[in-house]
């Protein structure tokens, strides 16, 4: 999968969910062994779901709360290699074996949203792939 094809994709849209929903799309359909794929969005004191590909999944993460919540309390990727042994993992779609959240942040510095990549298998994020990601999500970086 290549980064190139998918800003050329995203072209100049300016709208930051549009971005996210193809982002989405293309990701889904492009990297192989994920089952989920989307954002959260900062709103207020929770995460809600964005655009994203998948399971249908839940709407509100407080923070601190499974994996989204607690990379929104450390403010910093996390990435499970083995969902159950993550305490409090939120089990959206019970397929889900392996994990990787990217914080997202605005021009302040805020965090205002997350990518979240979720795989049917064990250990499936190499150091390489959570580079690939993170530079994926750069791409709707306020
Ligand atoms: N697994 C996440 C919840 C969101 S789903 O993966 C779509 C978590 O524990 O934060």
């Amino acid at each position: 999968m290549d980064i190139k094809q998918l800003e050329a994709i995203l072209g100049d849209e300016d709208d930051v969910i549009s971005r996210m929903a193809n982002i989405s799309a293309f990701v889904y359909e492009n990297l192989a062994d994920i089952n989920w794929i989307g954002f959260y969005i900062v709103r207020g004191d929770v995460l809600k779901v964005g655009p994203f590909q998948g399971k249908v999944a839940c709407s509100n993460i407080p923070k601190g709360k499974g994996v989204c919540g607690t990379a929104w309390e450390r403010l910093e990727t996390i990435v499970v290699p083995d969902t159950h042994q993550f305490e409090g993992h939120i089990a959206c779609d019970p397929v889900s074996r392996s994990e990787v959240v990217i914080p997202i942040f605005d021009e302040k510095g805020d965090m205002y949203a997350e990518l979240d990549v979720d795989s049917p298998l064990l250990n499936r994020f190499s150091k390489k792939e959570v580079e690939f990601l993170t530079a994926v999500s750069l791409l709707v970086q306020k």
